[in-house]
């Protein structure tokens, strides 16, 4: 949730291409408002921010005459405060003498404000990055420096965050790490800090992790941290990053989606060589086969692999799988659990709120946690026991495309190991995807128009399709507002039955094995006039009960639900560019969700 960016270099310079080429990279984890601010030499603090997308606004505030020695930016996706030019950061404190931002949330933000303004602060917006500025603050007005105010506000603001603060004064930005991603970087004659790599990455690769708890003290030269308890200094070292930018931007594709949608060959490619090579992979399969009750745990569509993920567990080695969403997790076998259980925890991000708190109530428990995420570095990743990455790349666009489909080829690689059996299969799949992205791309734009003037749809699945059919279905809401329900087959005639009227369009998504179970339902759909549209292996009891195909390559029953869910991204970018929006970045969603 949001994202931050500190810079600080030797004298007063032009800052603002360098911050608006930062924030532009950091755009994915907030949109609805942007700021920045500067400082330079003789304190004169510069501070521009309103709500809208980073060009819009940086068109009207001109970001780009920005200058001075230090820089600090934020873009805000709303938790706290609705989007407003006041509730957009970074904060001033009271007397203009303090600058910072922050992402991620502070918990007793109220009790806090309540506090400040009993004080004498100055509170100007509901915002709690604002709360982070005046803690800070109240510990200055009482004497202390810099540094030890910001320990003591870390005593008082409870919650995940990371911040960056300066003061007019001196030359110096700190920044703060507590639950939420935070990286520190130096490159020649500059440091800097982010959120995240991408901002930074273009600018130097020599990157300085930080730990939860720790302040990192920024110069032009240097970078000391910190230990925010006893302020004691920790001797790391910077370490150059070998992971390249290229997949920060968008390589000649119009948008962060399709770029990833097209590097889904590449993306498994890569996967199945590091899933041969990883020692993880046996030790996982051990704990997975040794378990009393295994449950795969995620949200979106994370938890949507974690059900095709079960199907493979059962069907290929026998295991039966609890697939379960993170919250439900918790309320349902939190009372249950025991250190004979393993969960397999699935996030994207590695940094989902809801699958953090399921993973801590686990280990409380004493169940073992596993992990299975695409951001190396991650919270999720510190935390498992073991973890297994999902090797896309950055995943720059809101909806999830390359990181599910290689969450469902580890689920698949892990059935086949705890089934003893080769896992060749993956390898077919690099070419039988670049096939169905090209058939894909060819069929889908001549559906469109079964699609005009509808608001809702459901997409229909069995077995290993189940879940295709929810993310297909997850997939066209997030990025076309349409409503489109994702459900079981069999299902669909217990009620929803009832919404079906001329060209009501339904998808159903058919395993090569499951045609006898889908055909009964595609015929109570078109017997009442709805339009029937197959996502499948070209099959002739199909095709001549179907309105429309979308063929997928013959590659059985355990490579489908992989294939099966290139046509329907496909089907969902294209309806939302049809209807006008932007599909990377949905309006109200966010990348990461690090709020309960
Ligand atoms: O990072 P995660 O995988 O934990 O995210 C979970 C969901 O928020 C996420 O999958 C969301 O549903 C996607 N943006 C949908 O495309």
């Amino acid at each position: 949730m949001c994202g931050i960016f500190g810079f600080v270099t030797r004298g007063d310079r032009a800052l603002g291409d360098i911050l608006l080429g930062a924030a532009r990279r950091l755009s994915y984890r907030g949109y609805d408002s942007v700021g920045m601010a500067t400082i330079d030499g003789a304190g004169r603090i510069d501070l521009r921010k309103d709500v809208g997308k980073v060009d819009d606004v940086a068109g009207r505030l001109h970001f780009e005459n920005m200058s001075g020695q230090r820089g600090l930016l934020q873009l805000r996706w709303a938790t706290f405060g609705a989007p407003s030019q006041v509730n957009a950061q970074p904060h001033l404190d009271s007397d203009g003498d303090l600058v910072g931002a922050h992402n991620g949330n502070v918990v007793n933000n109220v009790e806090l404000r309540e506090r400040f303004i009993a004080e004498g602060l100055t509170v100007r917006s509901t915002n709690d990055g604002e709360s982070c500025v005046h803690a800070v603050e109240l510990f200055m007005k009482r004497g202390a420096g810099m540094i030890d105010a910001i320990r003591q506000a870390h005593d008082i603001l409870e919650g995940d965050y990371a911040f960056v603060i300066g003061a007019a004064d001196g030359d110096t930005l700190y920044a703060f790490k507590k639950g939420s991603g935070l990286v520190a970087a130096i490159g020649d004659g500059f440091t800097c800090c982010s959120s995240d790599l991408p901002s930074i990455l273009p600018l130097t690769d020599r990157i300085l992790r930080m730990e939860d708890g720790e302040i990192a003290i920024l110069t032009a030269d240097s970078i000391e941290l910190r230990r925010v308890g006893d302020l004691s200094r920790i001797d790391r070292r910077p370490q150059v990053f070998t992971g390249g930018m290229e997949a920060a931007v968008k390589g000649g594709y119009p948008h962060f989606m399709l770029k990833e949608i097209h590097e889904q060959p590449k993306a498994v490619a890569e996967l199945t060589r590091l899933l041969d090579a990883s020692p993880h992979v046996g030790r996982m399969v051990a704990k997975m086969q040794a378990a009393r009750h295994l449950y795969y745990v995620g949200c979106g569509t994370s938890y949507h692999a974690c059900l095709i993920g079960a199907v493979y567990a059962a069907r290929i080695a026998g295991r039966p799988v609890v697939p379960i969403l993170a919250p439900q997790f918790v309320a349902q076998y939190g009372p249950t659990l025991g250190k004979e259980d393993v969960a397999l925890f699935v996030s994207q991000s590695g940094e989902t709120k809801d699958v953090l708190n399921a993973l801590e109530l686990a280990e409380r428990r004493g169940a073992t946690a596993l992990g299975l995420l695409n951001v190396i570095g991650s919270t999720l990743m510190h935390k498992s026991r073991t973890y297994l990455p999902l090797a896309c790349g950055y995943e720059i666009s809101v909806p999830a495309t390359k990181t599910f489909l290689n969450q469902v080829a580890v689920f698949l690689y892990l059935a086949l190991r705890m089934g003893g059996q080769p896992t060749d299969l993956l390898r077919r799949l690099p070419d039988l995807l670049s096939e169905t992205l090209d058939t894909s791309e060819r069929e889908v734009g001549r559906l469109l128009a079964a699609f005009d003037g509808r608001t809702d749809f459901y997409q229909l699945g069995y077995g290993l399709t189940y879940g295709v059919a929810l993310e297909g279905a997850l997939k066209l809401k997030e990025i076309t507002y349409a409503h489109c329900e994702g459900m079981l087959s069999t299902e669909f005639k217990h009620g929803p039955l009832s919404a079906v009227d001329d060209g009501y369009p339904v998808i159903f998504v058919v395993g090569p094995d499951d045609v006898p179970v889908l055909i009964s339902a595609v015929n109570e759909v078109t017997s009442r006039g709805g339009r029937a549209i197959a996502v499948a292996e070209p099959d002739p009891r199909l095709v001549g009960n179907v309105d429309d195909l979308l063929p997928l390559p013959k590659a059985g029953a355990l490579l489908n639900p992989i294939l099966a869910t290139i046509p329907l991204q496909l089907l969902s970018y294209r309806l939302s560019l049809a209807r006008g929006l932007d599909p990377d970045f949905p309006r109200d969603l966010s990348k990461t969700l690090t709020v309960d």
